[in-house]
């Protein structure tokens, strides 16, 4: 079969090969997955540069959160679903937790207790991308900052995955959003997807605009993947006593000067306005959820895209061996569509 390996830590196109490697054999309590659909997700890229929160042993073959296939085999005795299922394997590596197997590759092996079966009217693509990005706008907004029902709650990079998917929850559950974004074309869409507000910092002060926006109570609840001088501004708009969740570094992706790596937070504001920024790390959680609740939790994910309340942006197909331009089309700035993986036909009819 072909894997994706990487040989070293090292920029992904320089260290990526594609290899023909052995079937593996399920033991007991694992299955043999045939794969069908992966994303290349920027945690991905940066668990290759050596730049995450865990580090698999090197070679190792890529693609560390999730994919789409079904079950070909089961090991010894194993029970609970059925050779030709179709199943999400959720390869999020728990911290702390055992190894998991990497998402690149034609076969994969892995415990069935992280294999939540899915039904064929979801697509591929929405498949693949339902354990990492969804489950974290769910537990973000639903258990991480428990936003009520006509709060506001602001976050950053609100055009990614995790923010429209934040968008689309927030009106379901009737929070309202405040979203920010880079670039001012993507103001308009934001809105038309269901952002209440959206502030550009292309050309506004967010300061100034949450303000304006929420009044002189401001914003308790706020989630921002940027990090660096926007993080920090977050901070600062947040109303006393106030609460951000950290959950992605985004304006420090490829910089190497650690200065450049920061949150800049108001020593003045957090102590007097006690404010609390804190972070938030799937593996993280799933090192400490227990089997059951981190399954009731994605299970919840799948109804919610099951009936079409959280849809999941369409990703864009790459066969295996163009990985090279899959991954360059995953750096390149307003790419939109997230890179997926595609092996076998990589036909994907569409969500029905
Ligand atoms: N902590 C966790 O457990 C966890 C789980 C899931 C995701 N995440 C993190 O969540 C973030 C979003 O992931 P995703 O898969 O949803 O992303 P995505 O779909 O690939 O979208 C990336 C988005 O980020 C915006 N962006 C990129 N660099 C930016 C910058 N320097 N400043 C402001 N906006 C920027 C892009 O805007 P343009 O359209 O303008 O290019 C785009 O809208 C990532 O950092 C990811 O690692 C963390």
């Amino acid at each position: 079969m072909r894997a994706l390996v990487a040989g070293e830590v090292g920029e992904p196109n320089d260290v990526l090969r594609l290899e023909s490697r052995p079937v593996p054999t399920p033991e007991a309590g694992q299955a043999l997955i045939r794969v069908k659909a992966t994303p290349i997700h920027a945690s991905d890229l940066h668990v290759l540069r050596g730049r995450y929160g865990f580090s698999p042993e090197f070679p190792t073959v890529g693609g560390h959160m999730e994919c789409v296939g079904r079950i070909e085999a089961l090991g010894p005795g194993t029970e609970g679903l059925k050779i030709g299922e179709r199943v999400v394997a959720v390869a999020v590596p728990a911290v702390p937790g055992p190894r998991v197997a990497g998402t690149w590759q034609e076969y994969l092996v892995a415990d069935i207790h992280t294999l939540l079966p899915v039904p064929d009217r979801l697509s591929d693509s929405s498949a693949c991308q339902l354990a990492v990005n969804p489950l974290t706008a769910l537990l973000l907004v639903a258990r991480e900052l428990d936003v009520q029902p006509g709060e506001w709650l602001l976050q950053t990079a609100a055009g990614s995955t995790v923010g429209r998917l934040v968008i689309q929850l927030a009106r379901h559950l009737g929070i309202r959003t405040i979203n920010v974004v880079r670039r001012r074309d993507a103001v308009e869409e934001i809105k038309a997807f269901g952002g209440d507000e959206v502030i550009c910092t292309e050309d506004e002060d967010l300061l100034q605009r949450v303000t304006e926006i929420a009044g002189p109570a401001g914003v308790r609840k706020a989630t921002d993947c940027v990090a660096g001088p926007v993080g920090a501004q977050v901070s600062q708009a947040l109303a006393p006593g106030g609460e951000v969740v950290v959950y992605g570094a985004l304006s420090t992706h490829r910089q190497t000067d650690p200065a450049a790596l920061t949150i800049p937070l108001q020593a003045r504001s957090v102590i007097y306005e006690t404010k609390v920024v804190r972070g938030f790390w799937l593996n993280r959680w799933f090192g400490t959820a227990s089997p059951t609740d981190a399954m009731r939790a994605l299970s919840e994910v799948r109804s919610l895209v099951a009936d079409q309340v959280l849809s999941i942006p369409q990703g864009q197909p790459f066969p295996l061996e163009r990985f090279a331009e899959a991954i360059a089309f995953a750096e390149t700035p307003a790419h939109g569509a997230k890179p997926l993986l595609v092996l076998e036909d990589g036909r994907d009819r569409g969500d029905e």
